[in-house]
């Protein structure tokens, strides 16, 4: 969604900004633009499209040092010129970027109109730079401070005035906001991709704080205007985990990098040999986890679907009761949250407003809050209790792959330790651990199918209707299989519980259509291939990921995927690699953007 870019130090700001906008191109926009501060003015460019369009509308020879970017994802107004970012008073005294919604704009904008104002935009952004002017007493932090005092709703926010060059005044409410400090020069973020190519070294905003940076150094302080100390934090990621490294797609580059990345997500936590895992990051609620009478899991998207991975696991090797929300669901619908609910919010940006908003209800609610999070320092990460990160590196394409990955291996972690602390045999533990660290090593194995999956994808491409079918464990991997090929090559997708095809969606069935199962041995196979029978007898085209080996199920299907064997609750992590395979080529086959999707972005930041 949007993202904020602001330079201050001795260097040209214009090619920080526009190279920092490009690192949050992934985020999805429709709209960008630039304000910079010299000689007493403010020079504003933005445009609708992408960035090459502003690109082009630039005087790339300006050599102001101080200035304020943002990338646009329209929620008030149209994405048009006039309402890209960044927004100006009447004099144009003041330039604001904004990321959220200011809930009270319409209150704000009657009441500035009543004073004379006249607005250019239908955004509720523009309000908050007329406030800011309407307000001004000379000091660009204070006059902030006061303009913030009346508005509700969310906002990361950097504000520039013509009155104070070389200053940025940045706050932030329910929206990241992050300061990266170089030498001589600070770099004001909503996402640490966008400062990586300067510095490592980051300070984190909390809500309700603010910070003014300058020459002279940088600020934080509370929106009562109380000091605050904050510690310098190293990303822990690196340059090239955010470029493409000779990849086509950041798509590719994440599905082929799910072996490493899982086993970075494992590493130093399971000890297969003695059957023991350890997770530093719920030590100190152990026992309370342990207790759990209930656990919710809650997430969107991909999450969400690793979620019903994690519920399976959870009850089935933990043998607590789990259920799973929509973070959207959850939060609006009075939920009951007794003693001895544990609620763990699943994100891989950790800035899923939903699920922030979720997990804040349930906090509130007197629930242990914990989370499933792949993003350091975000959000969620610094709303739970406790939580465990995935550790799989940053993930720059919208089509969420290594990070459902690390969320089901991190989810088969708790259910593990929760079930080596209450019931599960070191026998037990040792076997499933042994089969989990063999993991990485099967997914490579399981990547080498690449061509297979594209020829898949080749002959059934120009179908725009597919069903994948899954029971148990592979449930939710045909409704995150569905969910990739649609996001991405548009084509009608749709997941189902294999049994529940004969209670209604059987009758979209026809000769042409696509029906992918996921029918891998295990406990549910035969009923599985009586399902693909059934998809047959009616002339559906069945594709069918399996376990290697199985030759009888080459004789009902047209395609198969194979994967290699591994226990039950694991495999899902095999299973679903073919699918974003299949689901990538169908989209490149289709021409669409693999990486930005029409109409999404990244991290969903507004409800
Ligand atoms: O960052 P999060 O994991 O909280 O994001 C949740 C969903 O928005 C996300 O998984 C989305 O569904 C992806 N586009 C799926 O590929």
């Amino acid at each position: 969604m949007c993202g904020i870019v602001g330079y201050v130090g001795t260097k040209q700001a214009l090619p920080i900004l526009i190279e920092g906008l490009k690192r949050l191109e992934y985020r999805g926009y429709d709209s960008a633009g630039v304000a910079l501060v010299a000689d007493d003015a403010i020079r504003i460019t933005k445009s609708a499209g992408r960035i090459s369009v502003l690109e082009q509308c630039l005087d790339h020879d300006d050599n102001a040092i101080t200035g304020i970017a943002h990338t646009r994802w329209a929620t008030h107004g149209a994405p048009n010129d006039i309402n890209a970012h960044p927004h100006t008073d009447q004099s144009e005294r003041f330039a604001v970027v904004h990321n959220g919604i200011i809930e009270n704009y319409r209150a704000l904008r009657t009441y500035l109109q009543n004073q004379g104002v006249e607005f250019k935009t239908d955004t509720d952004t523009e309000v908050l730079a007329q406030l800011i002017a309407l307000v001004y007493d000379g000091n660009l932090e204070e006059t902030v401070r006061k303009a913030l005092h009346e508005v509700r709703g969310t906002y990361g926010i950097a504000v520039v005035c013509k009155d104070e060059p070389g200053v940025i005044v940045a706050a932030k409410r329910g929206s990241p906001l992050l300061v990266g400090i170089g030498e001589d020069e600070y770099i004001v973020a909503s996402d640490a991709s966008a400062i990586l190519a300067h510095t490592s070294q980051v300070v984190y905003l909390e809500d309700d704080e603010m910070v003014r940076v300058s020459q002279d150094g940088l600020r934080t302080t509370t929106l009562e205007d109380i000091p605050v100390t904050k510690r310098i934090q190293e990303i822990e990621w690196t340059l090239d985990q955010i470029e493409l490294g000779g990849h086509e797609h950041f798509m590719l580059k994440e599905i082929y990098e799910q072996d490493a990345a899982l086993q970075n997500c494992m590493r130093g936590r399971i000890d297969a040999e003695n059957g023991t895992i350890h997770l530093g990051g719920i030590a100190d609620v152990a026992r309370e986890l342990t207790r759990a009478k209930r656990i919710i899991l809650t997430g969107c998207g991909t999450a969400w679907h690793a979620g019903l991975v994690g519920e399976y696991l959870i009850e089935d090797l933990a043998r607590i009761p789990c259920e799973v929300e929509y973070a959207s669901e959850f939060r609006y619908r009075n939920p009951i949250i007794e003693d001895g609910t544990v609620v763990i919010a699943i994100s891989q940006s950790g800035e899923t407003a939903d699920t922030l908003a979720a997990l804040e209800e349930a906090k509130q609610r007197g629930a242990l809050a914990l989370g499933v999070v792949n993003v350091v320092g975000s959000s969620i990460a610094r709303t739970t209790d406790a939580g465990i990160y995935l550790h799989v590196g940053p993930e720059i394409g919208v089509a969420s792959t290594k990070a459902f990955s690390g969320q089901v291996v991190v989810l088969s972690m708790i259910a593990s330790y929760l079930g080596r602390r209450r019931h599960m045999s070191q026998p037990a533990a040792e076997q499933l651990l042994s089969a989990l660290d063999r993991i990485p090593a099967q997914i490579t194995s399981v990547l080498e199918q690449n061509d297979a999956c594209k020829k898949v994808a080749q002959d059934y491409v120009d179908r725009e209707n597919w069903l994948y079918l899954g029971r148990g464990y592979q449930y939710p991997v045909a409704l995150e299989g569905a969910l990739k090929l649609k996001e991405i090559s548009y084509i009608h997708a749709e997941g189902l519980a294999a049994a529940e095809m004969k209670h209604g969606p059987i009758a979209l069935i026809t000769d042409d259509m696509p029906v992918v199962f996921i029918a891998t041995q295990g406990s549910q196979y035969d009923k599985v291939t009586s399902n693909i029978e059934e998809v047959r007898s009616r002339g559906g085209r069945v594709i069918a990921i399996a376990t290697e080996g199985d030759r009888q199920i080459a004789e009902l299907a047209e395609a198969v995927i194979y994967v290699p064997d591994t226990l039950e609750p694991l495999q899902p992590l095999l299973t679903v690699i073919p699918l974003q395979l299949i689901a990538y080529h169908a989209a490149v086959l289709r021409g669409c953007n693999v990486d930005k999707p029409r109409n999404l972005a990244k991290s969903v930041t507004v409800e």
